[in-house]
């Protein structure tokens, strides 16, 4: 079996995966790179620089991909392979509003019963200045709150949303956008804590965590940005900076991420893929 070689970043985040891109559909391979995914969280395959028909195969043989409904731009090949590439440039961006969302602290998939397992990132083109991902381990996060304070939260729901993560720096929607928005993440209750199957428990908030039900707004608010300050401390992250060919892939359901501010000419393209969920937020 093709043995992997693998360095750890830190104890409590991320590990780095060298592997030859002809060898990562061997057996076994996607299969151990599944279990170094729930057990680091983050796996950066350093200039790994695979196609995007190995990304798709990948995907599909760590879990199941899912394809994207939404293209940058609308040619046919992009469209059967179901990639999304995530771009500020206008030119190529289909729905910037949502890219632009991504600078926030987040965890995909807040609007739905089962959120994505993971996405998987890979660096065609890396910013000229900015644009690293962050990655915040809520999984630590939730095990080192004192005892009183999960006892205080252990049983609230929130209520998230895409509007409520657009509306923190798009204060003046149109109204084709809201309803998009709207359509496209509605709001939805869900527990703040996420007590998931292998016995671990992550804290839900971020960017899409509107607010509490059945407590007064702003202290509901000033709790859920408590929580979120408490969740992305640094000794909880790891800062990725990105080189040409890299790729990148994600535990989703233990972790918050965000990429670091670029703009729209700084060149930055990454082709996404996205692996369906297998554990329902409850
Ligand atoms: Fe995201």
């Amino acid at each position: 079996m093709t043995e992997l070689s693998v360095e750890s970043i830190s104890p409590e985040l991320g590990a780095r995966v060298y592997v030859a891109p002809d060898h990562l559909l061997d057996e076994g391979v996607p299969e151990q790179c599944l279990e170094l995914l729930n057990k680091h969280g983050v796996l950066v395959f350093p200039a790994i620089g695979i196609s995007d028909e190995l990304q798709v195969e990948f995907s599909n043989r760590v879990g199941k991909m899912k394809p994207s409904k939404i293209y940058s731009s609308g040619n046919g090949e992009e469209k059967s392979l179901g990639i999304y590439k995530v771009t500020m440039d206008p030119k190529r961006a289909k729905f910037i509003d949502y890219i632009v969302s991504n600078e926030y602290w987040h965890m995909d998939g807040t609007s739905y019963a089962i959120p994505p397992k993971a996405t998987n990132l890979k660096c065609e083109m890396p910013s000229s200045s900015g644009g690293d991902t962050e990655f915040a381990n809520l999984y630590l996060a939730y095990e080192q709150l004192p005892a009183e304070k999960k006892a205080q939260i252990d049983d609230l729901k929130v209520v998230h949303g895409v509007v409520a993560a657009n509306l923190r720096w798009c204060k003046n929607p149109s109204l084709v956008d809201l309803e998009r928005w709207m359509r496209d993440g509605p709001a939805t209750e869900q527990p703040l804590v996420w007590k998931q199957a292998d016995g671990r428990s992550a804290l839900v908030v971020g960017s899409t965590a509107d607010h509490i039900v059945g407590m007064d707004l702003d202290e509901g608010r000033a709790l859920l940005k408590e929580l979120l300050d408490w969740c992305t401390q640094p000794q909880f992250c790891y800062r990725h900076q990105w080189q040409q060919g890299d790729m990148v892939i994600w535990n989703n359901p233990g972790l918050l991420h965000r990429a670091h501010p670029y703009t729209q000419d700084s060149g930055r393209l990454m082709h996404r893929t996205t692996i369906t969920g297998t554990e329902a937020l409850s």
